[in-house]
């Protein structure tokens, strides 16, 4: 387990109640039973308790072909990415479970990220989708570092693309031996910390999206 600034007392949320915000969750893998999505279902619980609508995307629901720019010259950018860029238009906020595979981030999940690059309908910059937007990361991984590596490279991804990356972060070791019958975690304490993750990220965008 990694963890750190886990005190988000200074973005009091409570001074911004009426404010509803909308966060997209997604996860770089599609397994059935993966534990990484297990996580982000915790982190969008607690964003919940504090009155965040939270959408979950699923990306087999979104099956792309490999970026290429040829392929954008030759078909256009798919359907489906469109359908992904209405959706980050319409949220705040991205709240992202990345597993590791090779110590980096998912081929799946950066090849989403990459399309809903791309230009929008109305020619903007997919960019834009991502600029400014609120971005907390997870991470979870049998093995005893939990997919840090993927974690982190995935925020230095999510910032250079113009998300501001909350300080919040969290990576579960030993995932696999992790989870309580009710989709909790054993160690209080950590779930403890992931919950903070989705109240940081709550916090954070009411502060930001305020001013
Ligand atoms: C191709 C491949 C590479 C992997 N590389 C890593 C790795 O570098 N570090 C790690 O902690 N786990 C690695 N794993 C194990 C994954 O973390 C594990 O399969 C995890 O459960 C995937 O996330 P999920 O449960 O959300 O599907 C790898 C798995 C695969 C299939």
């Amino acid at each position: 387990m990694f963890n750190q600034f886990t005190s988000i007392s200074f973005f009091d949320s409570t001074t911004f109640q009426n404010m509803t915000v909308k966060i997209l969750a997604f996860c770089g893998s599609s397994r059935r039973d993966s534990l990484n999505r297990k996580l982000l279902e915790i982190a969008a619980s607690a964003a919940r308790t504090d009155g965040a609508e939270v959408t979950f995307i699923t990306l087999a629901d979104f099956p792309l072909p490999i970026y290429d720019v040829d392929v954008e010259s030759a078909h256009g950018v798919p359907e489906r990415v469109r359908a992904l860029q209405e959706l980050f238009a319409r949220h705040d906020a991205l709240l992202v479970a990345s597993p590791e595979h090779n110590g980096g981030y998912t081929a799946v999940l950066k090849n989403m990220l990459d399309w809903v690059s791309r230009p929008t309908a109305t020619g903007s910059s997919g960019l834009t989708l991502f600029a400014g937007k609120v971005a907390a990361v997870v991470s979870a991984s049998p093995g005893p570092m939990g997919g840090i590596r993927a974690m982190l490279g995935m925020r230095g991804v999510l910032e250079k693309m113009g998300a501001i990356l909350i300080p919040q972060v969290f990576s579960l070791g030993s995932a696999h031996q992790a989870f309580a019958e009710n989709g909790g975690l054993v160690d209080e304490k950590a779930e403890a910390e992931v919950r903070r993750v989705g109240l940081g990220l709550v916090g954070v965008t009411k502060q930001l999206t305020t001013h």
